[in-house]
């Protein structure tokens, strides 16, 4: 049988599925689930700098979550961090990681909304949050990404030389909505389907060969076709989130049986036999996915 077992951000994982951020993960009743479900990690919601600002018991109770999480589970616990400040990032990633998390997820949720602020600020910005976490925490770091940035390229690779060990790309955000009865701005957040998922597999293949830093996938990752495309251009993990909202959490039991089903079929010894075999690097004619921009690149680095 297909070994399954995949490492992401230095973690093995007994297969890449992972239940990402979301209220699923938010109880231990509901992560046992996951785990008995087959999932290879659990990431917790994020904990929120303004929440724990107004009410600072919340950082405690993250804390003993994790803890709990720890002692009852066997998979992986990942902890996941949106913070405003530099101090509540730094100070809160340290008690994160105090309470036991196996890693962190920075969930860097900042919409550039100013006209005044130009991409390379907010790059740099990001990049010197990373940098100063990276030199206070010990267990890896994964940075999970919005897919607006002018390059996302050259992005991962500065996040990479920061020394943090995954990104995971990319978030979905919630956007407003106007209702117009009432003329009032409503959030809305609409479930995924697979056709996201194409984004990540692009982002991912062209990034595979010119980065060596984990890559997890969110976003639009539903069916079994969308884990094995994604981890054929290179992922090491795939984030679940959309799908066991709509099909519950053993869907995450049938594509993890799907996947080595398949695996067995094509003769592959596992997971990390297939990683990357189709990445931009690896496919013969990478015309298909963007031919101009994948032969400047290679140029550039050859
Ligand atoms: C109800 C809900 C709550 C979420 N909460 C968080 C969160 O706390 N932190 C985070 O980083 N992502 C959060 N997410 C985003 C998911 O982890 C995931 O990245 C996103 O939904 C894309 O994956 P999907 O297409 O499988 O849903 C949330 C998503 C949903 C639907």
């Amino acid at each position: 049988m297909a070994d399954l077992s995949s490492v992401y951000c230095g973690l093995l994982l007994k297969n890449p599925l992972i239940a990402s951020a979301s209220p699923l993960t938010a109880e231990l009743a509901s992560a046992k689930q996951l785990q008995s479900a087959g999932a290879g990690a659990v990431v917790l919601p994020s904990l929120f700098e303004e929440s724990v600002r107004s009410d600072e018991s919340l950082l405690n109770r993250y804390a003993d979550k994790i803890k709990s999480y720890k002692d009852a589970l066997d998979i992986p616990v990942i902890a996941s961090l949106n913070g405003v400040t530099e101090g509540g990032w730094l100070d809160h990633a340290k008690y994160l990681e105090e309470a036991g998390s196996d890693a962190i997820e920075l969930n860097i949720y900042y919409i550039a909304a100013s006209v005044r602020e130009s991409s390379d600020q907010i790059e740099r910005r990001y990049i010197d949050l990373v940098y100063k976490l990276r030199a206070q925490i010990g267990v890896p770091i994964a940075v999970k990404l919005t897919h607006q940035f002018s390059s996302i390229a050259h992005l991962v690779k500065r996040l990479e030389d920061t020394g943090v060990n995954g990104v995971v790309m990319f978030n979905r955000f919630y956007l407003p909505d106007i209702d117009v009865e009432t003329m009032s701005v409503t959030p809305s957040l609409q479930l995924s389907n697979s056709s996201e998922s194409l984004l990540r597999i692009r982002w991912i293949g062209l990034l595979r060969d010119q980065v060596k830093l984990s890559m997890a996938a969110t976003g639009g990752m539903h069916s079994l076709d969308d884990v094995l495309k994604t981890l054929l251009v290179g992922a090491d993990a795939i984030q679940l989130c959309s799908v066991l909202f709509e099909k519950g959490i053993d869907e995450l039991t049938r594509l993890r049986d799907q996947l080595e089903h398949w695996l067995d079929k094509k003769g592959y010894d596992g997971v990390e036999s297939i990683k990357g075999l189709m990445s931009y690097g690896k496919v013969k004619d990478p015309s298909g996915f963007e031919r101009a921009n994948y032969l400047q690149v290679l140029e550039e680095n050859s």
